[in-house]
């Protein structure tokens, strides 16, 4: 039996295993982490992350040919291929610090590899790394290896939070990066032979090691391209009249663009995309190449502008002044599907709005109130260093009778509040009872749609003052002065 290890038990190594185990009953899969919770939690009835179909995925095997556990080293001694997934966070100090990848996490288990190695491994790199990376963790390998023989692999993994459970079930495709070497050829159909089990063999794409790992930095880099191509352009549909919705459909019809990730928002969130272009722009920067860094970093300003007009927005709608008014948040996770909020720009646009001392009451289906805490005074990039994720004593926001607080429902959040802003595209709130929420509102109420959920003009007719990103703007906001740029 074929034993596969994966390192990290996160959002990337717990889906994809769960699939692997699920689709190759002769396979035997273990999924190990340093964090004990974490790997509780997989072990018990409440997973740690919230994806769709990831429980019955996971029920159907565990135990069987699928396993957590804390006992990283004899698992990893023990596998045949051994899957890399930790996180690659952005570096916060030294050199590259604020762009490039920070690989901390990765060097270390790749020491650990070589020292407990006792026969030969596939090493496969799952996590999102820099281009060359594979030749680091070689030379780790190689120069602790006791005459082991290493192989590496790039297997970047390309699936969506929200709908990981289908990306990974009916992939795109499956790329695998390897050396042209015999026994690097050899590896590659190692993996392949895995992936075979249930992906068409035609969407298993093999190619050289840094074409692989550069893919994936390209392909996030591209889809980021795209919503901040259309979020720049949602700003010119509000100065001109134009719909963007109306604008993305026209655009998306032609088929040579297409019509999937064109939908104008408050900004796009999740760990990958900022930190994976900022990478992208450190290494460009490395080689040289800085017209071509500076193109890329255009899509994380345009992200942040976004977030910036979001709140501007806000502010300058309701008098220039949100000081003590209750303003409710409606949803935090950084998409809808999931409970993840890294990088959600919900952070900075509550971050925005506690800055113009506004009293913020927050409603997530899914994300808890530690999680939305933990968050609001985490700084910039330090979220996925784990040591860092502690709230500070007596911060501003750690303390119940603040300026934030949590709610567990839709209604109670915008009970009493000026505004709601909408950070999250969470079904339930096309359906909530806008009737019902503007009875108990104060008055002018008004709804800044991050997501384009809601219908602005059946909020209209109820008498909410309505924003959308990128429609034509409400008659009380076209008197305004247009909000600054950042
Ligand atoms: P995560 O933070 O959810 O999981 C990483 C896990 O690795 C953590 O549980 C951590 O405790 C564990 N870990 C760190 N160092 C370890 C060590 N030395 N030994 C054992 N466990 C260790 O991260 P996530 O989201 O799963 O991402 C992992 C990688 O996959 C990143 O490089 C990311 O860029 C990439 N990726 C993420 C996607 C996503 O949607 N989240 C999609 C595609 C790629």
């Amino acid at each position: 039996m074929v034993k596969i290890c994966c390192i990290g038990a996160g959002y990337v190594g717990g889906p994809t295993m769960a699939m692997i185990a699920f689709k190759c009953p002769d396979i035997q899969v273990v999924v190990v982490d340093i964090s004990a919770p974490r790997i509780n939690a997989w072990n018990s009835d409440r997973l740690p992350i919230f994806e769709p179909g990831l429980d019955d995925v996971v029920r159907s095997c565990r135990n069987n040919n699928l396993f957590f556990s804390t006992d990283v080293e004899s698992h990893v001694a023990d596998a045949d291929i051994i899957f890399v997934s930790v996180n690659t966070p952005t570096k916060t100090r030294g050199l590259g610090a604020g762009k490039a990848a920070d690989l901390t996490y990765w060097e270390s288990a790749a020491r650990m590899i070589a020292e407990v190695a006792k026969s030969d491994k596939i090493v496969v790199e799952k996590s999102t790394v820099p281009v060359k990376t594979a030749e680091a963790i070689e030379k780790i390998l190689t120069h602790n290896s006791r005459g082991i023989n290493f192989q590496i692999l790039s297997n970047p993994e390309f699936l969506a939070e929200g709908t990981a459970i289908d990306d990974l079930a009916n992939p795109d495709r499956v790329l695998i990066g390897g050396r042209e070497t015999p026994e690097g050829q050899k590896a590659v159909a190692a993996l392949k032979d895995v992936y075979a089990h249930w992906v068409p063999e035609d969407r298993i794409i093999t190619m050289n090691l840094w074409s692989a790992e550069l893919s994936k930095l390209a392909a996030n880099a591209i889809l980021a391209q795209r919503i901040s191509s259309i979020n720049a352009m949602s700003a010119l549909c509000e100065a001109t009249g134009a719909d963007v919705s109306e604008v993305a459909y026209a655009v998306g019809k032609d088929s040579r663009i297409g019509h999937k990730f064109l939908n104008a928002s408050v900004g796009f969130g999740g760990s990958c995309f900022q930190k994976d272009i900022l990478n992208l722009v450190y290494i460009c920067e490395c080689n040289g190449l800085i017209e071509v860094a500076n193109y890329w970093k255009q899509v994380v300003q345009i992200n942040d502008y976004q977030k910036a007009r979001f709140v501007n927005r806000v502010v300058s709608s309701m008098f220039n002044t949100v000081s003590g008014k209750k303003i409710a948040i409606l949803g935090f996770a950084f998409k809808k599907d999931t409970g993840d909020t890294r990088e959600t720009p919900a952070i900075d646009v509550c971050q925005g709005l506690l800055g113009d001392k506004a009293q913020l009451c927050i409603y997530d289906p899914q994300v808890t109130e530690e999680q939305i805490r933990r968050d609001l005074v985490t700084s910039k990039f330090d979220w996925d260093h784990p040591q860092h994720l502690v709230v500070p004593p007596g911060s501003p926001t750690s303390n119940k009778n603040d300026t934030v607080r949590v709610t567990g429902d839709a209604y109670e959040a915008a009970k009493g509040a000026h505004g709601i802003c909408i950070m999250t595209e969470w079904e339930e709130f096309k359906l909530l009872d806008y009737e019902r929420i503007y009875q108990g509102m104060e008055k002018p109420a008004f709804v800044f749609d991050g997501r384009n959920v809601v219908k602005p003009e059946e909020l209209r007719k109820i008498g909410f003052i309505v924003y959308s990103v990128g429609k034509p703007l409400d008659p009380w906001m076209k008197d305004l002065p247009a909000a600054p740029s950042t």
